[in-house]
């Protein structure tokens, strides 16, 4: 990479693997920018519920997903996403939008814009950007710094979504294991950018790791790659 270009970090894994949590915070720390893409998935998602398009018709989907205006804040101490100038960030955690992303994200047409976007953000973040999504570091920033792709066991993200939401009964527990699963299939298994770990990434397993183990052991990684460019 360029000596004078800034860093580009990206995360990349299924849901609970304390990604966000994780990015976020390695942001901050580092000084730089935070991008939050799965955030932009979600705002077009709801954007397209709240305009009655079906989110099940890729054309429609295809052809709506050109008129929403998404911007996303990349301030690491508090990230911001508003569509056409509305604050989004409550609804789009909503059961709703959680259900319908998968879908929404597998139109090519989406992700071409979202991805545009994506790289319009990193190219302004002049110290640099953590990015994290699911095709960060194989389709989106090819040549990024440094390219981590976190896993944990179902079993554990689960429990992660689960304590998020306060729930505890065991079939409730399955239910969103079930989820999880499905979401992860759908990801994984789409035609277009799905879920991978790009071939240069670096696999971290976060299943026995707590959430400042995770950001430790990225920071270092994330220096030597610093020193070595
Ligand atoms: O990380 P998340 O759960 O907020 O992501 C929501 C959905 O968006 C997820 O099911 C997959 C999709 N997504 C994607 O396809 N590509 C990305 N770069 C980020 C998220």
């Amino acid at each position: 990479a360029d000596a004078y270009a800034p860093v580009v970090v990206v995360l990349d894994g299924p849901a609970g693997t304390g990604k966000s949590t994780v990015s976020r915070e390695i942001a901050a720390r580092l000084g730089l920018s935070f991008l939050d893409t799965g955030a932009m998935y979600r705002a077009m998602t709801y954007w397209l519920l709240s305009n009655g398009v079906d989110v099940d018709d890729a054309d429609a989907v295809a052809l709506a997903s050109e008129k929403p205006v998404i911007v996303s804040g990349t301030d690491a101490s508090g990230p911001t996403i508003t569509v056409d100038g509305q604050d989004v960030s409550g609804p789009i955690r909503g059961p709703e939008v959680t259900a319908a992303v998968s879908a929404v994200s597998a139109v090519p047409e989406v992700r071409a814009r979202l991805v545009e976007l994506q790289r319009d953000s990193a190219a302004a973040a002049s110290r640099g950007m953590v990015a994290e999504g699911r095709d960060m570091g194989t389709v989106v920033f090819p040549n990024a710094d440094l390219k981590v792709f976190l896993t944990a066991s179902a079993e554990t993200r689960a429990k992660r979504r689960a304590a998020q939401l306060g729930i505890s009964e065991p079939h409730q527990v399955a239910a969103i294991l079930a989820d999880i699963n499905r979401r992860d299939a759908a990801d994984s298994g789409r035609a277009t950018a799905p879920l991978r770990k790009a071939d240069d990434a670096v696999e971290v397993d976060t299943s026995e790791l707590t959430p400042e183990q995770v950001v430790v052991r990225i920071i270092e990684l994330a220096r030597e790659r610093a020193g070595a460019r």
